[in-house]
C-alpha cells in the first residue's frame, strides 16, 4: 500500500527521497509527493498518477534542502487526485505529514475541527491527523504527536515535519509498518527494508504506539507518553542486488528464475543434506511435545493462503492431524473457538498484512500458540508470533508472489514432515528418501525456467483468452488456485480453479467453443479421474492444456497441449509444477502489455482491512 520515506541530514533530500519512492513504486500507488525544508519554509510538491510525473516536476521546479518527507498514496479515502495526494498540512501551516493506514473516527474528529475552525482542502482521513496534531501543538511536537495518539482510531503511520522545528523528522506507528536507520549521511526512514538498503543494513523498526525523532545526528525513540526508551537494531543481510531488476525486464521473471536458489537456500536453513536428516532444532516441537499438538489451524490472505492449502495437504497426510486452512479475512471474524492443542500458523512474506495479524492476535489473545512462516526478519508477525519459520526468498518485489509461495510451501512441507517423524507417522526411511528427492528438485525447477520458450509460445497464442479455468484434484487443486490468481491478477484475464470432478456440478456449462482449461495431473493416483474431466470439457469445445508429472501418454488424447514436468514424488510435486504456471501467468501479461509487476488496483503489502 502506500509507501512513507523520510530524510534529514547532510545531503539534499529530494533525490534520497524520490530515490527511496522508486524503490517502494512495487506496493502500489496511484500519487505522490514531497515535501522538503527549503531553509525558509515547508515546500511542497505532489502529483497524481506515475512517480515520473512527480520526478518532471521536481526538475522543472527543484526544491533543495536537507530534510524532507515523500509519499506514494494507494487511494483509500478520497479518489487519486492532486488535492488528496501527500503530504497534508493543517490549516495554520504549523507542519506537514505523509500516512500510511486508515484512520477509523475520521469523520468525528473532521467535525470536531470544523467547529474549531480547521479549513479542509481534501477527502482524505489522513489530513484529519494532520489538522488534529496542528490543533493540540503548543511548541513542543513530541507532546502534540502523544495526544493525538491518543484520539485516533486505527491504523497508522506517520512521517511529520514540523516548521518550527525542520530538522527533524517525527515518525509514530499504529499497526502500520516503518523501519528508521541511521546511514552516513544522515537518518532515514522507510516503509519497507528495501529502500533503507542503500543506506544501511541496521535497521530499527518502529514498534506500535512508538514515536522515533530523527534528526542529522541519530534517532531517539519515545513511547506513547512521550518518555525515552532504548531500542535495538536488526542487521539485515539482504543483498543490495535481491532488490534490483538487474538485467530482467521484470522483477516477476526475476523472481521466478531466483525460485531454486531460494527454495534451496530455505531448504537448507532446516535440512542437514550432508547427513540426510532434518535439523531437530530449527522446529519449534520438542519429542516431548508433540503429541500435544492436536489441531493445526493455517490462516493467510490471497498467495500465501494457497501455500497454506498446501500446508494443509502436508500436515494432514505427514504428520496425520486434522488441518483447517482458512483466509484470515475471514477468519478474523468467524467467532471460532480454539480448542486445547490448537496451533495457529500464520503465514505472510511481508508479515504486514493487516488480516493476518488480526487474526494472528485474536488467536494470541485467545491463549493459542502462534507460529508464522514469514519471509520478512523484523516485520510485525515475525515479532509478535510465539516462533517463526522464516522464509529464505530475499526481497520480493512484483506484486504478484512467486518464490515467496514457494518457499512457503517448502518450509510447510518440511515442517509437517519434522512432526510427523516425531510423532512416529513418518518412518526414517520415508524421511530420508523425501529428503534425497528434496535435494534434487532446484535442478528440476532450472530445467523448467531453462526450457521456458514453449510457455511463451503457447501464451503469444493464446493471450487474447477470455476465461481460463484451472482444474485439479487433492493437491492439484490447491495448485490450481495459485494458478488461477497469478494469471488473473498480472493479465487480467479471467481465471477460475474448480475442483476437477466439481465442474459437472454447475461450472461445466460455462465451457463453450475455444474456452481454455489447464489440467493440472501430478498426482498419479488421481489421474485417471482428471482425465476423464478434461475428456468432459474437451468433447464440449474446450481447448485443454494439461501439465503432467512425467510422462503420461493416456493424457495426451484428452488434450491440445501437454506440458509435463520432470517426475517428481507426488508431495514435492508442486514445486515443479508452479513453476510453468507463474511463467504462463507471466508471458500471458507480457503478451498483452500488461503491467506486470505492478497490476492495477494492487498493492504489495495489504496493510489495511
Ligand atoms: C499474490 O500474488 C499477492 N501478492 C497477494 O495475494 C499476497 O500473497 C497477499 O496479499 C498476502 O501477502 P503476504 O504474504 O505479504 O501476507
Amino acid at each position: 500500500m502506500c509507501g512513507i520515506v523520510g530524510y534529514t541530514g547532510s545531503k539534499e533530500a529530494a533525490p534520497i527521497l524520490m530515490e527511496g519512492l522508486e524503490t517502494l513504486a512495487y506496493r502500489g500507488y496511484d500519487s505522490a509527493g514531497v515535501a522538503v525544508w527549503d531553509g525558509e519554509k515547508i515546500e511542497m510538491k505532489k502529483e497524481k498518477g506515475q512517480l515520473a510525473n512527480l520526478k518532471s516536476i521536481l526538475e522543472r521546479e527543484p526544491v533543495h534542502g536537507t530534510s524532507g518527507i515523500g509519499h506514494t498514496r494507494w487511494a483509500t479515502h478520497g479518489e487519486p487526485s492532486y488535492i488528496n495526494s501527500h503530504p497534508h498540512g493543517d490549516t495554520k501551516k504549523q507542519l506537514v505529514l505523509v500516512h500510511n493506514g486508515i484512520i477509523e473516527n475520521y469523520l468525528k474528529l473532521k467535525n470536531m475541527l470544523v467547529e474549531k475552525g480547521c479549513v479542509f482542502v481534501s477527502d482524505t482521513d489522513t489530513e484529519v491527523v494532520a489538522q488534529l496534531i496542528g490543533d493540540l501543538y503548543r511548541g513542543d511536537p513530541l507532546t502534540a504527536i502523544s495526544d493525538a495518539m491518543r484520539l485516533l482510531e486505527g491504523s497508522f503511520a506517520l512521517a511529520i515535519l514540523f516548521r518550527d522545528d525542520p530538522y527533524r523528522i517525527y515518525c509514530v506507528c499504529k499497526d502500520s509498518p516503518m523501519v528508521v536507520g541511521y546511514g552516513r549521511d544522515g537518518a532515514h526512514i522507510a516503509s519497507d527494508i528495501p529502500a533503507m538498503l542503500a543506506y544501511t543494513r541496521d535497521v530499527t523498526f518502529m514498534g506500535d504506539k512508538q514515536i522515533a525523532v530523527l534528526s542529522p545526528e541519530g534517532i531517539a525513540f519515545y513511547n506513547e507518553f512521550a518518555a525515552p526508551i532504548d531500542k535495538g537494531s536488526t542487521h539485515i543481510d539482504w543483498d543490495l542486488d535481491a532488490a534490483k531488476k538487474g538485467s530482467y525486464e521484470h522483477f516477476m521473471m526475476k523472481e521466478i528464475c531466483e525460485e531454486p536458489v531460494a527454495f534451496r537456500k530455505t531448504a537448507e536453513q532446516y535440512v542437514n543434506f550432508r547427513r540426510g536428516c532434518l535439523k531437530a532444532d530449527c522446529f519449534p516441537w520438542a519429542d516431548s511435545d508433540a503429541e500435544d499438538v492436536k489441531r493445526i489451524r493455517i490462516i493467510g490472505c490471497g498467495t500465501a493462503y494457497h501455500a497454506g492449502l498446501l500446508g494443509k495437504k502436508y500436515f494432514s497426510e505427514l504428520a496425520r492431524i486434522p488441518v483447517e486452512a482458512d483466509i484470515a479475512s475471514e477468519f478474523r471474524y468467524a467467532d471460532y473457538e480454539f480448542e486445547p492443542g490448537e496451533i495457529l500458523f500464520i503465514i505472510s512474506q511481508s508479515g504486514e498484512t493487516a488480516d493476518s495479524i488480526a487474526a494472528m492476535r485474536m488467536a494470541k489473545q485467545a491463549g493459542v500458540r502462534t507460529i508464522a512462516v514469514c519471509n520478512v526478519i523484523g516485520s510485525t508477525i515475525a515479532r509478535e508470533a510465539d516462533d517463526v519459520l522464516f522464509t529464505y526468498a530475499g526481497p520480493e518485489i512484483a506484486v504478484a508472489a512467486t518464490k515467496s509461495y514457494l518457499t512457503q510451501a517448502a518450509v510447510l512441507f518440511l515442517a509437517a514432515l519434522r512432526l510427523g517423524e516425531i510423532r512416529g507417522r513418518v518412518a526414517p526411511d520415508r524421511v530420508s528418501a523425501f529428503l534425497t528427492e528434496l535435494a534434487e528438485i532446484p535442478a528440476r525447477m532450472q530445467k523448467l525456467i531453462d526450457e521456458r520458450e514453449a510457455i511463451q509460445f503457447f501464451s503469444s497464442r493464446e493471450f487474447s483468452a477470455k476465461h481460463v479455468f484451472f482444474i485439479g484434484r487433492g493437491i492439484d487443486n490447491a495448485l490450481s488456485m495459485e494458478a488461477a490468481l497469478k494469471l488473473k491478477e498480472v493479465s487480467y484475464i479471467h481465471s477460475e480453479a474448480y475442483a476437477a470432478g466439481e465442474l459437472k456440478h454447475g461450472t461445466i456449462a460455462l465451457i463453450e467453443e475455444g474456452t481454455l482449461v489447464v489440467g493440472l495431473i501430478t498426482q498419479k493416483h488421481l489421474a485417471a479421474k482428471t482425465a476423464s474431466n478434461l475428456e468432459e470439457v474437451r468433447v464440449r469445445g474446450a481447448k485443454v492444456l494439461a501439465v503432467t508429472n512425467g510422462e503420461m501418454p493416456d493424457i495426451a488424447d484428452h488434450c491440445q497441449k501437454v506440458w509435463t514436468i520432470p517426475e517428481t514424488g507426488e508431495l514435492l510435486a508442486p514445486f515443479c509444477a508452479i513453476i510453468p504456471m507463474q511463467l504462463f501467468a507471466y508471458y500471458m501479461a507480457v503478451q498483452k502489455g500488461c503491467s506486470v509487476d505492478k497490476p492495477r488496483n494492487l498493492a504489495k503489502s495489504v496493510t489495511v482491512e
